[in-house]
């Protein structure tokens, strides 16, 4: 971010003071921030005390082997029984868990805490003829349909962590996933709705158990009744075995920081991170934060938390925060946009949302369409809304809160990360006042901080790095396989004090409240999605024709940012053919998914480098943002810039 936008953005000065009502009731008041700070360990016992144990913890928190944490030690517990039997135990059954609403108008099911019981501990019974013991990985590739959500609490109900891999995610992405946790079975279906029509699930499925040999076991759910290959081998219909499975299943109390599950993250290499969360800790802070920062009112509120279920948002804020809360849900299986461009606006006045969770991305989508969109429809249920995965810029937020809040809702903008399991910054709607585009201060319980690349605290007024200086129940534990990766990634830079490093830079306001700026390192975030820069980088350069590429994350009004590449052909390619650029960005599409397709495609002679080889991103960002090129002093060859800027002015 330039420093002109960041003192724009610095001058913002609107203010939201909490609905008095809201504020009267609230589930958290300022009296927590003191609790926490005063008796931290003994705040998150108590948030833990909101699920219920088999047996309880001897020891809060054990830090004695950093940065390796260990939470409610001695603890057990089960995650699905939290977040459903429980429920249907304390009289809850006939409570609406789901509203599901799939992208088909009409197509529309109703799931009750009794009946999520009865469907998990089904699953979680076929799951287990299938052969999946407590430890063994299953990944889930499967479209917004209540079977997702069913087969990752049979997981978690058995004990077998699951990796849910985003289904807009290619085979070669999948395949990848699969072999680095050994994931043992894959629960997908064969298709699912995108914009009105049937798009396959299965054959990347399919064609990925080509690149790896781990799977055992394919279980498919018939969604769309497309044909599909069929392997009678591995194959097997969901609704031949889960559905024809007992709903009794006995249940069994795992170790609070026995794997609950792996979630791959982009890093800044080539190869996904698999992100480790476990038992206690992650569920306490996925309830906490899911009570504490949406004000959950479990007998009144209609939640809708908007995220897929392949991101890690789907699994606090749809699957395990809001269940283990016992809260009702709207879940939809499709586009924003399908079949009719007020397709969110109707659901929310059809089922009456009253807390809205959604991405700025999206916001700024409609802001474009124009608000007769939403007007058009009874937004006055909406109490509350939210906004999560990029900076929300001041605009969207004030839209955000006028057209769709009725300027009635206070907007919790919340930051937070795959790794740090739950929201860590975030406004408390009945505390905090709003302050369009500031994610406002750690939430009690949590410590961060904005620090100088050596480590001091920047006064009010600057900018540095991010950085939680207290570990937290939700944190990672690990990157599955890779304890060197998690060290060097998260706790070197700042070894000394024992802090995390987010990756995200972030200013104090001048009342020192905190700005997200957006990542530092070689991470993009493309509408709210994490992407590197390097694996886009390696999928172009794994084509034949490409010898070199180099990938930046340049601003883009409405992805927030946009994936621009750079590439050098190899000699016997000549200029490529006419098509090359059509031709790359799908081959990126085939490599990792469409959401990785670059905006833009530059082919170029040579690349910016530095003299020991080291390639200035910085200087391409400049020309993919339409800027004067920096400063190019330290170039091995710096007549390089004006080649690429020169056929950047060319191809307008
Ligand atoms: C960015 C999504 C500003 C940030 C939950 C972070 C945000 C990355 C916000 C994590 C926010 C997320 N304001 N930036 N409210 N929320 N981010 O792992 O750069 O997909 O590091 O987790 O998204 O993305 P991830």
């Amino acid at each position: 971010m330039s420093d002109e936008t960041l003192s724009n953005l610095l001058k913002e000065d609107r203010r939201f003071e909490p609905p008095a009502e809201l504020a009267a009731n609230a589930n958290l008041t300022e009296e927590a921030y003191e609790r926490a700070a005063a008796d931290r360990e003994g705040f998150w016992a108590e948030q833990a005390d909101r699920l219920s144990w088999d047996q309880k913890w001897d020891t809060v928190l054990d830090w004695t082997n950093p940065p390796f944490a260990k939470w409610f030690v001695g603890g057990r517990l089960n995650a699905a029984y939290n977040c459903v039997d429980r429920h249907v135990e304390a009289g809850h059954g006939d409570k609406v868990a789901f509203h599901w609403v799939g992208e088909p108008a009409d197509d529309k099911r109703t799931i009750t805490y009794s009946q999520l019981k009865d469907e998990v501990s089904q699953a979680a019974n076929a799951l287990t003829d299938l052969g999946v013991g407590a430890g063994d990985r299953v990944a889930i590739y499967m479209p917004m349909i209540p079977e997702a959500v069913v087969a990752m609490l049979a997981c978690a109900r058995i004990g077998a962590p699951h990796t849910v891999v985003f289904g807009g995610f290619s085979s070669d992405a999948l395949a990848s996933r699969l072999t680095d946790c050994q994931a043992k079975v894959v629960v997908t279906a064969d298709g699912g709705y995108r914009r009105g029509a049937p798009s396959a699930l299965k054959p990347a499925v399919d064609e990925a158990r080509t690149k790896t040999d781990v799977v055992e076991k394919v279980l498919v759910v018939r969604r769309t009744g497309q044909d599909v290959a069929w392997d009678d081998d591995v194959d097997v219909w969901w609704h031949e075995s889960v559905e024809q499975a007992s709903t009794e299943h006995e249940l069994e109390f795992f170790d609070a920081e026995h794997p609950l599950y792996v979630m791959y993250t982009s890093g800044t290499t080539g190869k996904p991170k698999g992100i480790l969360h476990t038992t206690g800790g992650y569920l306490t802070g996925a309830a906490y934060t899911h009570w504490a920062v949406f004000d959950l009112k479990p007998e009144t509120d209609v939640y809708w938390c908007t995220a897929d279920i392949g991101w890690v948002t789907g699994h606090s804020y749809i699957v395990y925060g809001p269940l283990a809360n016992g809260a009702t849900q709207v879940l939809y299986e499709g586009t924003p946009d399908s079949p009719e461009r007020g397709r969110w606006w109707q659901i929310i006045e059809e089922y009456g949302v009253t807390i809205f969770y959604t991405a700025p991305t999206a916001i700024r989508s409609f802001m474009k369409q124009g608000r007769e969109i939403p007007d058009a429809r009874d937004l006055s249920s909406l109490r509350l809304l939210g906004s999560v995965g990029e900076p929300i810029n001041p605009e969207a937020y004030v839209w955000y809160r006028h057209v769709i809040g009725g300027d009635r809702t206070p907007v919790v903008d919340t930051w937070w990360q795959t790794e740090t399991g739950s929201i860590m910054i975030s406004p408390l709607p009945g505390v905090t006042h709003g302050k369009p585009g500031s994610a406002m201060i750690p939430i009690p319980g949590v410590a961060a901080d904005v620090v100088t690349e050596e480590g001091e605290s920047v006064p009010n007024g600057s900018g540095g790095y991010l950085v939680l200086t207290e570990p937290w129940p939700a944190m990672l534990r690990t990157i599955w396989g890779d304890d060197q990766r998690f060290k060097d990634t998260y706790w070197s830079r700042y070894a000394k004090q024992g802090w995390y490093f987010a990756g995200d830079g972030a200013k104090k306001d001048s009342d020192g409240d905190l700005w997200v700026l957006g990542r530092v390192d070689d991470v993009m975030n493309v509408s709210g999605h994490r992407l590197s820069t390097t694996e886009i980088e390696s999928a172009l350069v794994s084509h034949p024709k490409v010898a070199e590429a180099a990938v930046v994350g340049a601003k883009d009004e409405d992805t927030g940012q946009a994936v621009c590449a750079f590439v050098i052909l190899r000699d016997e390619a000549g200029d490529g053919g006419a098509d090359i650029v059509e031709e790359l960005r799908n081959h990126v599409r085939k490599e990792i998914g469409a959401i990785a397709k670059p905006r833009q495609i530059m082919i170029v002679a040579e690349l910016p480098k530095t003299r020991s080889g080291k390639i200035m991103r910085r200087l391409l960002r400049d020309v993919a943002e339409n800027r004067e090129v920096g400063d190019v002093t330290t170039l091995a060859d710096s007549s390089v810039m004006d080649l690429i800027s020169a056929k950047q002015s060319e191809g307008k």
